[in-house]
């Protein structure tokens, strides 16, 4: 097992990174209007640095500065973000904008603290803005950083739970500089986009592979942890199969809803009756994309059973539009989901 890299030579590989990799010509580089650094960061969470340069420019030349942005019209926010997607990001900025401008006297607050109550701004974000702006040793935390860090640490476990994020909150801290703080994060910022990509990551030019643990261990593509998955749905029904004269009974299905306008066997909620003795045919399960539909078909045979299904589960039947009699012949003319239709033709079959 190797040892991780110290928070202090870490933070100097990652610098060093910067000087000799890290991009450096970017519009809103080299500049230190905290309003350029605040709108390029808002454009970044969720776009692309090729997709963002266009966009960015025609905004700052439209709305120079922060009191020329918290003066504009919804609309004309609007229509200078348009195309580039998340809209409560244009929505947000323009709120805040006119925050800052009513509440604080036109200055962008400083304080970290501050910056986060900021409509659309969180703890990342405002850690980001506080360093590129006013050279402050904060933190940042987004997307492309958790990578690296969780990869670097070995930091297990889905970054949307509370625990993981905390942990990797406190790496984040404890890794930050003092010094030259706004290059260090850029170049986390960069090192996670291009080096330490989600998928074929580049672990031959990573400035930090030689004590990474991940790479160290051969299971870079496990970090950071998948979000759990959800138990799929299902729901559990009752088809009803009654026989009489060679034909089986149908319900066509609401239009509305699965197989909507098709016929098919009435259906019943598990929960809403009892199957008792009535015969039971093998259950077998109808995988939708977002649901299993488990089905136990039932044959009623006697009236008698008729009769139960009738009173018992009369309220939970799905009201058919129509109902009818069909024989084997006359089901090949209408539409039936397939697993009716498989499940008739067995049943006709044996028959
Ligand atoms: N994503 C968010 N902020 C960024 C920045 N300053 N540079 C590159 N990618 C980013």
């Amino acid at each position: 097992m190797i040892k991780p890299w110290s928070a202090t030579v870490f933070a100097a590989k990652v610098i060093e990174y910067y000087h000799t990799h890290g991009r450096k010509h970017l519009p809103w580089q080299n500049t230190q209007d905290p309003y350029r650094i605040w709108l390029s960061e808002i454009m970044l969470q969720q776009t692309q640095v090729t997709t963002v340069i266009p966009y960015f420019e025609r905004f700052v030349a439209s709305f120079p500065t922060l009191t020329d942005l918290a003066q504009a019209s919804d609309d004309q926010v609007m229509q200078h973000w348009s195309g580039l997607g998340y809209y409560s990001r244009a929505r947000n900025l323009h709120k805040a904008a006119r925050i800052i401008e009513n509440e604080h006297d036109g200055q962008f607050p400083r304080d970290p603290e501050v910056i986060e109550t900021l409509p659309g701004i969180g703890r990342s974000t405002a850690g980001a803005i506080a360093s590129f702006a006013f050279g402050q040793a904060t933190a940042i935390l987004d997307g492309n950083v958790k990578r690296v860090l969780a990869r670097c640490y070995a930091i297990e476990g889905w970054p949307g739970n509370g625990k993981v994020l905390k942990a990797l909150w406190e790496r984040a801290e404890a890794n930050t500089p003092k010094q030259e703080t706004a290059a260090y994060n850029q170049a986390m910022m960069d090192l996670g986009a291009v080096v330490c990509a989600r998928s074929k990551p580049n672990c031959q030019s990573c400035p930090l592979s030689g004590h990474c643990l991940a790479y160290h261990n051969g299971n870079v593509d496990q970090y950071p942890g998948k979000k759990p998955k959800k138990a799929r749905p299902s729901k559990s029904v009752y088809w009803l199969i009654s026989i009489n004269q060679d034909k089986v009974m149908l319900h066509k299905r609401p239009p509305s809803g699965i197989w909507g306008g098709l016929w098919a066997l009435p259906e019943v909620e598990q929960e809403e009756m009892s199957p008792g003795d009535i015969q039971q045919l093998e259950a077998f399960v109808h995988k939708f994309s977002h649901y299993d539909l488990k089905v136990q078909p039932l044959i009623l045979g006697s009236q008698a059973e008729k009769a139960l299904v009738e009173k018992n589960s009369h309220p939970s039947i799905m009201e058919p539009a129509q109902a009818d009699w069909f024989s084997q012949s006359q089901l090949s003319e209408i539409g039936l989901p397939t697993p009716v239709s498989k499940l008739l033709s067995k049943l006709l079959e044996s028959s």
